[in-house]
C-alpha cells in the first residue's frame, strides 16, 4: 500500500536565551512520547519540526505563519511563553490549524482561537487550592510577589481573589520584571511588611534566583515562609537549589516525585534519554502533547484537517505520569489534579514530595463565567 502523506507537526519553543530550559525539556518531553510510541500513527508518518523563537513574540508568529504556509504543517505545539502563544493564536485560527500549548499557562489563551488545545496548566487552576490551604494553615497575612506579564497577573489574582474571600488579607502586591529580575530590593519590601508568607509565581527556569535572594535576605528567619506555585520549584533547577528550599509549600499539577508506575517508568526513561536531566512539568506538557496528537488521529482515523483533530481532542481522557486527566470539550483546556508539595531531601536530593490533592480541577475563570 502506498504510505499516506506524513503528518508535519510544527513545535515552536524558545531553545536559545534566557527561557532554553522550557524548549529543552518540552522537545524531550514530545521526544520521548514519540520514541516509546513509534513516528506512525493511523498509516501517517509523524514528522517533527522544530524551530527555535528565542521566547520572542514577533519570531513566534513568523515561524508559525512559516510553518502554516510553506511547510504545510497539520499541527501548530509548544509555546513556552504566553505572549508567544497570544501571537501564534491569529495564525491558528486563519489557517484552521490545531495549535497545541504545550506550555504557555494564562488563562485566557485558550479563548485566543477555537483550534487551540491545552496539555500543560492554567495558573488559576493551580494557584486557588495553594490560597485556601494558606488559610487553613495560619497565613492571615502575605504578600503577594509575582512577575510581571500575564500568568503572574493571573496568579496574583487568584491568590488575592480566593484569599481575601476566606478572610485573609494581602498586605502588599509586588510585580517584579520578567526579563533579569533582581529580587533583592522586592525582597526587602517584604521584610519591611512583615507578613506572615509571601506568595510567588515566576516561570519556569528563574525560581533559584528567588530563592537564593529569599535565603539571602534573612526572609526565613524573620519568619516569613515561601508558598509558591510549583514554577518556582521547578524539577529542572530545584535539585541544585540548596537547603534553602526546604519546607517550600507549592501547589502544580506535576511533581518528578509523583509515586504512580506510569510516572516512575517515565521519569526513567526521560532521564536515560537525556543524560541524567530530571524531567519537569514543561517535559509533561510535551509528553501529553503529543499524547494528544496521536490519540485524536487515531480517533479519526488518520483524517488530519484542522476541524476534525480539535474535534477529536475534545474529551479525551487518560493517565498522564501527572495523574488522571481530560480535556474539557467547552473550553479546550485540561481538567487534572492539582498536588500540594513540600520539598523535601530523599535520597540525598530535593523532592517536591506530594502531600494533599484536589482531583478534577478545572480552569477556575473559566468555571466562573
Ligand atoms: C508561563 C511560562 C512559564 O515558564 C511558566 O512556568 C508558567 C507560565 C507562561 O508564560 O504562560
Amino acid at each position: 500500500a502506498l504510505a499516506a502523506d506524513a503528518v508535519k507537526v510544527g513545535l515552536i519553543l524558545p531553545m536559545t536565551g534566557p527561557f532554553a530550559s522550557t524548549g529543552r525539556q518540552v522537545e524531550a518531553g514530545a521526544k520521548l512520547y514519540m520514541a516509546e510510541h513509534g513516528d506512525e500513527v493511523a498509516g501517517h508518518k509523524i514528522e517533527l519540526i522544530l524551530r527555535d523563537d528565542t521566547a520572542n513574540a514577533e519570531q513566534t508568529r513568523r515561524i508559525a505563519q512559516e510553518l502554516v504556509t510553506r511547510e504545510k504543517v497539520q499541527v501548530l505545539a509548544g509555546f513556552g511563553h504566553t505572549p508567544l502563544a497570544m501571537a501564534a493564536a491569529p495564525l491558528a485560527t486563519q489557517g484552521k490549524v490545531p495549535m497545541i500549548v504545550m506550555a504557555a499557562g494564562t488563562s485566557v489563551i485558550t479563548e485566543k482561537s477555537p483550534f487551540i488545545v491545552r496539555s500543560s496548566f492554567t495558573l488559576p487552576q493551580v494557584t486557588e487550592p495553594l490560597a485556601k490551604w494558606a488559610k487553613d494553615n495560619k497565613i492571615e497575612k502575605v504578600v503577594t510577589l509575582v512577575a510581571d506579564y500575564a500568568p503572574g497577573l493571573d496568579a496574583e489574582k487568584a491568590f488575592s481573589d480566593t484569599f481575601t474571600k476566606a478572610g485573609g488579607q494581602i498586605v502588599e502586591s509586588i510585580r517584579v520584571p520578567l526579563a533579569n529580575p533582581d529580587f533583592a530590593p522586592f525582597l526587602q519590601r517584604v521584610r519591611d511588611a512583615k507578613p506572615d508568607a509571601v506568595f510567588s509565581f515566576v516561570p519556569s527556569g528563574v525560581g533559584s534566583a528567588l530563592m537564593k535572594q529569599f535565603d539571602d535576605r534573612g526572609l526565613a528567619q524573620a519568619g516569613i515562609r515561601l508558598i509558591a506555585t510549583g514554577d518556582v520549584t521547578d524539577d529542572d533547577l530545584l535539585n541544585k537549589m540548596g537547603k534553602a528550599a526546604l519546607g517550600t509549600i507549592t501547589t502544580h499539577h506535576y511533581s518528578a516525585a509523583h509515586d504512580s508506575p506510569e510516572n516512575k517508568a517515565f521519569v526513567k526513561a526521560f532521564e536515560a534519554a537525556n543524560g541524567g536531566m530530571r524531567p519537569n512539568f514543561m517535559a509533561v506538557g510535551g509528553y501529553d502533547g503529543m499524547a494528544l496528537i496521536y490519540e485524536a488521529l487515531k480517533k479519526t482515523g488518520g483524517d488530519a484537517k484542522g476541524e476534525a483533530l480539535v474535534n477529536a481532542m475534545k474529551g479525551l481522557s487518560w493517565t498522564s505520569v501527572r495523574g488522571p486527566v481530560s480535556i474539557d470539550p467547552e473550553t479546550r483546556d485540561i481538567v487534572q489534579t492539582v498536588y500540594f508539595r513540600e520539598v523535601k531531601e530523599q535520597d540525598g536530593q530535593l523532592w517536591n514530595v506530594e502531600f494533599d490533592k484536589v482531583e478534577a480541577v478545572k480552569d477556575p475563570v473559566k468555571a466562573a463565567k
